[in-house]
C-alpha cells in the first residue's frame, strides 16, 4: 500500500457522497437507464459551461473522436493528422473511423502538436487533424486552426484531458469544428465508468452524431447514417455527472494550486511543466516533470510508498500494432525523447500540502544522491 497513491477517486467520492447518492437513487427509482432525461440535463450544462451550441453524451471519449470523424464524412482512404504522444487512444479511433494516422511531432516546452511542423504533415489525402491538449494545457490552436483552415481541413480538439482549460477567454473544444471529451473516473471531471462527449456549434454535425450513437437511427429501428454503433452515455453516469459539474472550476482551481506548490518545491532539481504562456489556462489534468534518468527516479519513488505513472511510455508510431502505417525510431524525435524521460506526480484536488511537500522531498533526495 503506498503512503501517497497516484490517484485516489475516493477522496473525492466522500466529499461529495451526498450529491452522488442523491444522483444515483433519483435515477434507479426514475425506471429510465439508458438516454434519457439525465443526458439530456447533462447535454445542454455541459454545452453551456462550454460556452458551445451542441453537447452529444457517447460511452466513451474514444467513440466520441471516432463518431465525431464519422459524422464530419471522414473515413477509408482519408488521413488524419494526429500527435505520437498522447497515448493510443486518438490512433484508435481514427483507424475504427476507417481512416489512416498520420503524426506530427510535438513541442519540447507544451508537449502539444507542433504547428510550424503541420504544413508540411499535410498530403492531398489529409482532410483533418486532431490536436491533443494533452496533460490539461491548450495546445496552441490559433496558427493549427489557421493551417488547417487554408487547406480545407477539420479541426477536431482532443479535450480528453482538458475540460475547463481555456484558450484566450473560450473553452478548449469550442475553437474547432469539434472538441471531444472522456469522463473515464481519473479525468478532471469522471464518471464512475466510462463516458464521453462531443461538442460543436453545428446543428448538422450534432444531429448526425446523435445518430451514429445509436446505430444510425434517424427514429427508432430505421438506420439512416452509416457508420453508426452503439456509443449511448447511460442515465446513471450522466447523473453523476451532473452532480460533479459544479464542483468542475474549483477542483480545476485547486489542481492549479497544488501544481504551483510543486513549481516552488521542486525548482531547480528536475525540469518542472513550462509556464503556459498569456491567454491560456492549463487545468493540470496531470503534472509531469522530465528527467534523464526517469525509471531509477520511478522506482524510486514507489520504494517511498509514492505513486508515479508515465503518461506515455510509447510513442503511438512506435506501438507494434501500428507498424503497419510505416513509422519507426527517429521520425518523431521529440515524442520519443519525451516518451523516455517524462514522469506524472500525484495531483489532485483533494491532495494536501503535507503530501505534496512529502513527494517533492523524494525527488530531490534521488537527484542529490545520483549527482
Ligand atoms: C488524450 C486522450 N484522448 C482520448 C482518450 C480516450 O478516452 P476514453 O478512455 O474515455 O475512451 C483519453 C483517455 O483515456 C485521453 O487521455
Amino acid at each position: 500500500m503506498l503512503d501517497i497513491p497516484f490517484g485516489d477517486l475516493r477522496r473525492q467520492t466522500q466529499a461529495i457522497r451526498d450529491e452522488l447518492d442523491a444522483a444515483v437513487c433519483r435515477v434507479l427509482e426514475s425506471g429510465w437507464y439508458i438516454l434519457g432525461p439525465e443526458v439530456r440535463a447533462f447535454e445542454e450544462e455541459f454545452a453551456a459551461y462550454c460556452g458551445a451550441r451542441y453537447a452529444v453524451g457517447v460511452a466513451s471519449g474514444t467513440e466520441a473522436l471516432q463518431l465525431a470523424l464519422v459524422a464530419l464524412g471522414i473515413g477509408p482512404g482519408d488521413e488524419v493528422l494526429t500527435v505520437p504522444n498522447a497515448g493510443v487512444p486518438g490512433t484508435a479511433a481514427i483507424l475504427l473511423a476507417g481512416a489512416r494516422p498520420a503524426f506530427v511531432d510535438v513541442e519540447e516546452a507544451s508537449h502539444n502538436l507542433d504547428p510550424s511542423l503541420l504544413e508540411a504533415a499535410i498530403t492531398p489525402h489529409t482532410r483533418a487533424v486532431m490536436p491533443v491538449h494533452l496533460y490539461g494545457r491548450p495546445a496552441a490552436l490559433d496558427p493549427i486552426l489557421e493551417v488547417a483552415r487554408r487547406h480545407g481541413l477539420a479541426v477536431v480538439e482532443d479535450c480528453a484531458q482538458a475540460h475547463g482549460a481555456r484558450y484566450h477567454g473560450r473553452h478548449v473544444g469550442t475553437l474547432g469544428d469539434v472538441g471531444c471529451f472522456s469522463f473515464y473516473p481519473t479525468k478532471n471531471l469522471g464518471a464512475c465508468g466510462d463516458a464521453g462527449l462531443v461538442i460543436t456549434n453545428d446543428p448538422a454535425l450534432a444531429e448526425r452524431l446523435r445518430k451514429l450513437r445509436n446505430y444510425g437511427w434517424g427514429r427508432k429501428y430505421h438506420s439512416e447514417l452509416p457508420g453508426g454503433t452503439n456509443s449511448r452515455l447511460d442515465e446513471l453516469q450522466a447523473a453523476i455527472l451532473r452532480a460533479k459539474l459544479p464542483h468542475l472550476e474549483e477542483w480545476n482551481q485547486a489542481r492549479r494550486v497544488r501544481a504551483g506548490w510543486y513549481d516552488e518545491l521542486l525548482s531547480g532539481a528536475v525540469q518542472t511543466p513550462a509556464p503556459s504562456p498569456p491567454g491560456e489556462e492549463h487545468v493540470y489534468h496531470l503534472y509531469v516533470i522530465r528527467c534523464p534518468q526517469r525509471d531509477a527516479l520511478q522506482t524510486y519513488l514507489r520504494e517511498q510508498g509514492i505513486g508515479c505513472d508515465i503518461h506515455y511510455p510509447q510513442p503511438a508510431h512506435l506501438q507494434p500494432i501500428y507498424r503497419h502505417l510505416g513509422y519507426r525510431e527517429g521520425h518523431f524525435p521529440v515524442s520519443e525523447r519525451l516518451a523516455r524521460e517524462v514522469l506524472s506526480l500525484p495531483l489532485y484536488p483533494e491532495l494536501t500540502r503535507a503530501e505534496v511537500e512529502q513527494v517533492a522531498r523524494a525527488v530531490r533526495s534521488f537527484v542529490e544522491k545520483i549527482s
